[in-house]
């Protein structure tokens, strides 16, 4: 279970405008549940995604992670809690590592130091079954070169390692914009089967509104850093996404509004 509490995240650039690119977010996820995160660039996804998992900080409001108060707690102890899927394919992997050295790093991480263990029979089955699981075939792949696989096999490894030790939260952000719509589509598909099946909680921010309106228990819209739509349920399950490109549009129509008022308010007070 997550909790927000009226989380806000100031930027301050020397001399620029101070950006509130989180803009006091309550937000209640229970435990189980997919949710599915959208908005235009720079709304804030990622920001509330760095917030949570502790690579930015507060500026005011609370954080709690399965029943923990997280908001004063480290990065790196965040991690024992949450797992985390980048769009770049080769951030979540060691590329000069094998497929299984890499899953033996996952299965070591807060156990004990060192990956002699991906000797170990045990961990081998294990890998071979998880992998096998998701893709099949891929558990014929564990001694090859993480290096020389496909972006899309790749973020298949990472997130079998973001996921390895069940964690309380699963973060996800856009870990399929940088692939192609094929190997994007088999991703999404592992990405739905680990979740359902280790029932995760999980938040993933994607630019796709097919892949926001096809997966999740519930769908946020963020926008200008504050959640403008938040909808589960069966009327999740209805969302369509011509309804998300037209709540996109509204929502531009209204900043081009804004924007017209703030020169006309400009020009007043030259
Ligand atoms: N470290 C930082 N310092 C200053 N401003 C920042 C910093 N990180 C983000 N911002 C600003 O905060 C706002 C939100 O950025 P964020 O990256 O969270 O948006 P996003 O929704 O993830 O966008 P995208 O869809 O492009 O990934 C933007 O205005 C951005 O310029
Ligand atoms: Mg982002």
């Amino acid at each position: 279970m997550l909790d927000l509490d009226n989380a806000t995240v100031q930027f301050q650039s020397p001399g620029g405008p101070v950006v509130r690119a989180v803009d006091g977010v309550s937000l209640h996820v229970p435990a189980g549940q997919f949710v599915v995160v959208i908005g235009t660039n720079g709304s804030g996804k990622s920001t509330l995604q760095g917030a949570i998992a502790g690579t930015v900080r507060l500026s005011s409001g609370h954080i709690r992670l399965a029943g923990h108060d997280i908001t004063d707690w480290s990065q790196h102890a965040r991690a024992g809690l949450i797992g985390r899927v980048f769009q770049d394919p080769r951030a979540g992997t060691a590329g000069s590592l094998t497929v299984l050295e890499n899953l033996a790093v996952a299965a070591c991480r807060g156990r004990f130091p060192g990956f002699g263990w991906a000797t170990d029979r045990r961990l081998r089955e294990e890998a071979a079954s998880r992998l096998g699981r998701i893709v099949p075939g891929l558990e014929q792949r564990l001694e090859q070169s993480i290096g020389s696989m496909s972006g899309g096999q790749r973020q298949i490894v990472t997130l079998l390692m973001a996921t390895w030790h069940r964690p309380e939260l699963l973060l996800l952000d856009e870990h399929t914009a940088a692939l192609d719509p094929a190997a994007a589509d088999r991703v999404v598909q592992a990405t739905a089967g680990l979740i359902r099946e280790g029932r995760l909680t999980a938040l993933m921010v994607t630019h796709s509104l097919a892949q926001a309106a096809s997966l999740g228990d519930r769908l946020i819209l963020v926008h200008r850093g504050r959640i403008e739509l938040d909808v589960e349920g069966p009327a999740k399950r209805r969302l369509t996404p011509d309804d998300l490109a037209d709540r996109f549009d509204a929502l531009r129509r209204a900043d081009q509004l804004d924007d017209a008022a703030a020169r006309t308010l400009a020009d007043l007070y030259v």
